[in-house]
């Protein structure tokens, strides 16, 4: 009853609690896989007005693989690490030949895609087709570090951080579950000063117990 008790209450913090983001008004896997490479460096803030921009210029995958990638880049200026857009003209570009120009259901095609590994599909999948596909990227490591007090350096723990991630996942709600993770780790799970207090997991979190909060996720040592 645990892990139901950790779903239950993530998902109630969401439903109150969670932000409202463009690319969660949507099931297109288009836009949300523009949003998701577009978020893995970049914040929130600065990527929304880029991220209506670019599908105003490019409104399919087929624009995309179509399109010069001079005006890729150009659609791309001032997100910076440009090698992203390069990643998602080529994608598009195998999309259209590999798979008629539909982006891909299945997690072992979508991870094949440049620019598309293991987080930034379950992201994908999950948000567009519901798919149980976990996600661990940096704010989820800190979080579910922070939640079982792990003494290791998250880069020393990846296996059992994914494994956990899986365990976790609501079956039942994976999309949900998975922004709900991120929303967490955005706004309240943070690297620095979290707030405990309008945290769902508070009264589960072995961190806040021992009051450990500036010490984990422990820091690498070279
Ligand atoms: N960071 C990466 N993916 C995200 C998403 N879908 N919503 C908010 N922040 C994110």
């Amino acid at each position: 009853p645990v892990l139901m008790q950790l779903r239950r209450s993530l998902l109630g913090w969401y439903g109150s609690r969670g932000r409202d983001l463009p690319w969660r008004q949507t099931r297109d896997p288009y836009k949300i896989w523009v949003s998701e490479i577009a978020l893995q460096q970049t914040q929130v803030k600065t990527v929304i007005p880029y991220y209506h921009r670019f599908l105003d210029r490019f409104p399919t995958i087929a624009d995309l693989a179509a399109a010069d990638l001079q005006d890729v880049l150009k659609a791309w200026q001032g997100l910076g690490y440009y090698a992203r857009a390069r990643n998602l003209h080529r994608a598009a570009q195998a999309i259209v030949r590999d798979f008629g120009g539909v982006f891909p259901r299945e997690f072992d095609c979508a991870i094949q895609l440049p620019g598309i590994g293991r987080t930034t599909a379950g992201g994908i999948l999950s948000a567009a087709f519901n798919a149980p596909v976990p996600i661990l990227d940096g704010n989820v490591k800190r979080i579910l570090a922070r939640l079982t007090a792990l003494e290791v350096p998250v880069k020393q723990a990846e296996k059992s951080l994914w494994a956990l991630s899986d365990r976790l996942l609501d079956r039942r709600n994976p999309r949900d579950f998975n922004q709900a993770l991120m929303d967490l780790g955005a706004t309240v799970c943070t690297p620095k000063n979290p707030t405990c207090l309008l945290c769902p997991w508070s009264d589960r979190c072995q961190t806040r117990q021992y009051n450990l909060q500036s010490q984990i996720p422990m820091r690498e040592t070279s």
